[in-house]
């Protein structure tokens, strides 16, 4: 297996820059892409800010952190991904988009280049159909915020090759990540299980006529959860939980995976939670929110 010591990350929205945050952190030399030269600074500005509040917190020496800033560079333009080892992908959930993307990776990038995407919802396998070497696409899952969740879902699509596999395993290890090897299955493991969790809670709001801060405060006081549904679902991002349950529902015709209208209608206006300063709640401006 050939060490990885170049990742690239295609998407640098709040998983993107995440994902960049924690790969320059364990020592990584990170290219990030973005379309426009304004979001690569938006990205590069939160992933400052937030290695910036882990030195004022004592987290983090200033020497390690200018050194983990000096390792990223970002880019519009795909071909600086060539001398990439692993190249994570953190775009737009299309299927469509994602396939383009793998297909022009394949392209610029070398033979063993392992190429990863940070899908939620969409199956690996069809992803990595649109490459004319799908053994070496597999799965990265993170979850959301990636430098604070340790779990990475490390998925095996249809045709994934061990090597694959394995380097996507020893990269999240390596990142301090607690990974898990599962098979391309609609949802993964976890989102399998979450997504229709918060489609429950979200129906609870209006069949018990309950408020969004109590129904947070009874799942975090009554269930120890970290945070409650609610918050966790602006965290998210309405669309992408939308998004996640319409692409489970698809595939697994279970009805508690369908979105609940009251998100698709918060989708449709508008509500995306924390990243468009409103969802559940109301949000401040600060990289982050
Ligand atoms: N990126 C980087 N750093 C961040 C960050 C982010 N997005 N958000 C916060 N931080 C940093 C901040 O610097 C913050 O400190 P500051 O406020 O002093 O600046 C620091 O982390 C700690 O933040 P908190 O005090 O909020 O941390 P907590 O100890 O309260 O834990 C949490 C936060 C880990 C997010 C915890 O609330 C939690 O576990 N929540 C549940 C999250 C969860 O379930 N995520 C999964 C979502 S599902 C998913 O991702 C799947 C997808 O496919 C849909």
């Amino acid at each position: 297996m050939a060490e990885v010591r170049s990742i690239g990350v295609v998407g640098l929205g709040a998983m993107g820059a995440g994902i960049a945050q924690v790969a320059i952190e364990a020592g990584y030399d990170v290219v990030g892409r973005e379309v426009s030269a304004d979001l690569c600074d938006v990205a590069a500005a939160r992933i400052e800010h937030f290695l910036g509040r882990k030195v004022e917190k004592g987290q983090l020496e200033a020497a390690d952190r200018d050194a983990a800033v000096g390792r990223l560079r970002t880019t519009t333009a795909l071909d600086d991904l060539a001398g990439c080892d692993l190249v994570i992908e953190a775009i737009v959930e299309e299927l469509a988009a994602k396939q383009e993307l793998f297909a022009a990776l394949e392209d610029v990038c070398g033979p063993d280049t392992v190429l990863a995407s940070n899908t939620s919802a969409l199956s690996v396998t069809e992803i990595a159909a649109a490459t004319h070497a799908p053994e070496r696409v597999i799965g990265m899952h993170f979850f959301n915020p990636a430098p604070l969740m340790p779990l990475v879902e490390i998925v095996r699509a249809e045709l994934s090759s061990d090597e694959a596999f394995e380097t996507g395993f020893t990269v999240a290890e390596r990142m301090g990540k607690a990974p898990v090897r599962c098979h391309d299955t609609p949802g993964f493991v976890v989102n399998r299980i979450l997504i229709p969790l918060l489609n429950d809670c979200i129906r609870v709001l209006d069949e018990a006529r309950v408020s969004p801060e109590d129904l947070d405060t009874a799942m975090t006081k009554g269930a120890g959860w970290p945070m409650g549904p609610c918050t966790l679902v602006d965290l998210v991002g309405i669309d992408v939980h939308v998004h996640a349950s319409e692409a489970l529902y698809e595939k697994l015709r279970e009805p508690r995976m369908a979105a609940p209208p009251r998100l698709v209608a918060m989708r449709n206006a508008g509500l995306l939670g924390r990243k468009s300063g409103r969802g559940f709640y109301r949000y401040g401006d600060a990289p982050g929110a």
